[in-house]
């Protein structure tokens, strides 16, 4: 399928009142979660510090008829034995819970699905954490808790599977993208 550039069609931009999200599908009743919580959390959670939703919206129409959204929070991730830490980092940090910021939600519209909207929504995320969050607030990581069917879409974006026995054998396993290394 031909991919498009995100950006020269879209913006990626704050949910606001009045952005039009009824017609969000994706088509499949195992993600309706996905769909309510667009529809009826997603801007409560946003005004209210919760939750920030950042929705894709036609960039020449008026109408802010929302095609994807991604839901970003605070969060942490405990590595365990799981994962080495550069050198000079291990020696001093014993920590072993590092803070991060979580994919909370993450869906484009059915009709958009593998055009390569969805990764560059992470890759936008990728970028808005390192440069405007490492630079002032401790974040290390990105993680997401991926549910099975796109464990190779977060894979092919560099997320590692949090190797841990636990996690393995989750519905919805933690993966992690360690954000020194992009
Ligand atoms: C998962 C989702 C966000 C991916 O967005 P997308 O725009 O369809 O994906 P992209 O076009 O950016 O795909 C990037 C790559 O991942 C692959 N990919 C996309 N969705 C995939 C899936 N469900 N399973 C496996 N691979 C997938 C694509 O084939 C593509 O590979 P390529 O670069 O080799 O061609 C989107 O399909 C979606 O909204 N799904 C329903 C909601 C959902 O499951 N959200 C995930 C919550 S954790």
């Amino acid at each position: 399928m031909t991919k498009f550039n995100l950006l020269q069609t879209f913006v990626l931009r704050p949910l606001q009142q009045g952005d039009i999200v009824s017609k969000f599908a994706l088509g499949d009743k195992s993600k309706l979660p996905l769909k309510i919580f667009l529809q009826k959390d997603a801007l409560t959670f946003h005004q209210n510090d919760i939750a920030k939703t950042y929705v894709l919206v036609d960039k020449s129409l008026s109408s802010p008829r929302v095609w994807g959204y991604i839901t970003i929070i605070c969060s942490e991730i405990t590595i365990g034995e799981s994962f080495d830490l550069d050198e000079e980092c291990s020696r001093t940090c014993k920590y072993k819970t590092f803070p991060a910021v979580k994919i909370a939600r993450l869906a484009i519209d059915k009709s958009l699905q593998g055009q390569g909207g969805g990764s560059q929504m992470v890759s936008w995320c990728v970028s808005v954490v390192k440069e405007k969050i490492m630079p002032v607030v401790g974040c290390r990581f990105l993680i997401v808790d991926a549910k099975s069917e796109v464990i190779s879409f977060y894979e092919k974006l560099s997320f590692k599977r949090l190797n841990t026995e636990n996690n393995n054998q989750s519905e919805h396993p933690l993966m992690f993208l360690d954000l020194h290394k992009i």
